[in-house]
């Protein structure tokens, strides 16, 4: 018997998760939580309001944290990272479809975030489900993407306007996932590049990856793969950065928007 309530948000990515306070909930309550956010790659969990030391917790409860290098900190809980968008601000952090620290030999293996101050409209977040978008492949590119890898880099955080400390010694060199990978807990394959940090194929020029790479971010990002989290006060999104991409829908200007984020660490990628 679960001590959770959880609802489909979509047909293949994202679930609702009510019924429990995550400050007091028990262990058999965290694993099936956990269980949730691997079958469905991201969950929302309404009504926290969690405490930041309440927010490490729960990040510690998946693994030890791992803080990112390019985002402001929260003052008082340096783990913690600020996404913070001011009034005036016209673009915000991570509004394009990316996977988070896909640049890292071993990628977050999953975030999350909690919601502090929401502007009165917009700002969602959407997410998309690499797993099903995998499923989806035919048979043939399938079969060619099973033996590619794709360089990843943090390059593009160089020209980023918003909210990231680019501060030289933060850059590292590029790093190699396969272009097809398996989930690291339940073996499912999921297409695992993005438009934010891939840069080209292995063995492929700029080039010649680049109209393969534009195809497969269209593809991806179809509705049919995608949930859309529209924020309430004090709810905390968790996402496996493996199973999902998102995006942060940038159309509130002239409202603050601030979130916390924390990413814990993950492992180096298999092949599918
Ligand atoms: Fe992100």
């Amino acid at each position: 018997m679960s001590d959770w309530t959880i609802d489909k948000m979509a047909g293949h990515c994202g679930a609702r998760l009510t019924g429990v306070r995550l400050e007091t909930a028990n262990q058999s309550a965290l694993e099936q939580m956990r269980a949730a956010l691997f079958e469905h790659g991201v969950i929302v969990i309404p009504d926290q309001h969690l405490s930041p030391e309440a927010h490490i917790t729960l990040a510690e409860f998946f693994g030890p944290i791992d803080v990112n290098r390019f985002f402001t900190p929260v003052a008082t809980h340096p783990m913690i990272a600020e996404v913070r968008t001011a009034p005036e601000q016209a673009a915000v952090i991570g509004g394009t479809w990316h996977t988070d620290h896909s640049y890292d030999a071993a990628p977050a293996m999953c975030s999350i975030l909690s919601a502090q101050t929401l502007p009165p409209f917009g700002g969602d977040t959407h997410f998309a489900s690499m797993s099903a978008a995998c499923a989806a492949l035919s048979p043939g590119l399938r079969k060619m993407l099973e033996g590619v890898q794709a360089w990843h880099s943090d390059g593009s955080f160089a020209d980023s306007k918003v909210g990231i400390d680019s501060a030289q010694d933060a850059f590292r060199d590029p790093v190699l996932h396969p272009a097809l990978i398996k989930h690291p807990v339940t073996g499912a394959p999921c297409i695992y590049v993005n438009g934010d940090f891939t840069t080209h194929f292995e063995g492929w020029s700029v080039e010649e990856s680049a109209p393969l790479l534009t195809y497969l971010y269209a593809f991806v990002t179809q509705p049919i793969f995608t949930a859309r989290v529209v924020w309430e006060p004090g709810m905390v999104a968790i996402w496996d950065n493996r199973l999902v991409q998102h995006y942060a829908t940038a159309d509130y200007s002239g409202h603050a928007r601030l979130m916390h984020r924390i990413t814990v660490q993950g492992v180096p990628l298999d092949a599918a």
